[in-house]
């Protein structure tokens, strides 16, 4: 039976509920090279631990997840940031830092890495059930 508490507790320390934004970074090996795909998730973890985005609140506040596949499976490192639900192509190390401080800080799509758009629902219905 699963512990509901404990994973409340753990929720609770990764700062889930009070962040404004999800990343999700495929590290190949399909859509791009394990290394690049490697470096290029080690650069969005030191450049958003430096800046206070990682586990934080508040509205730059940024989630990281590492993905193995997105099903594109070509033209990675491919990334998808929500809410905007924006689709980022070749996002090897060397874009992440202009990334971090354009989309995640500023809110500014670069136009010129994005090739899809699935912006979710807002707001989405509250799962609360107290
Ligand atoms: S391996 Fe990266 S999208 Fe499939």
């Amino acid at each position: 039976m699963t512990d509901c508490n404990k994973l409340a507790s753990i929720a609770e320390e990764l700062k889930i509920g009070g962040f404004s934004r999800h990343v999700l970074l495929c590290i190949g090996p399909t859509c791009c090279s394990s290394d690049d795909g490697k470096a290029a998730w080690s650069k969005l973890k030191s450049i958003l631990k430096e800046r206070n985005l990682s586990l934080s609140i508040g509205p730059n506040a940024c989630y990281r997840t590492k993905a193995d596949c997105l099903r594109i499976c070509k033209g990675g490192p491919i990334l998808v940031v929500y809410p905007e639900g924006l689709w980022y192509a070749g996002m090897t190390e060397d874009r992440i830092e202009r990334f971090v401080e354009e989309q995640i800080v500023q809110g500014r799509a670069i136009e010129e890495w994005i090739f899809a758009r699935n912006p979710l629902p807002q707001p989405l219905p509250s799962t609360n059930s107290t």
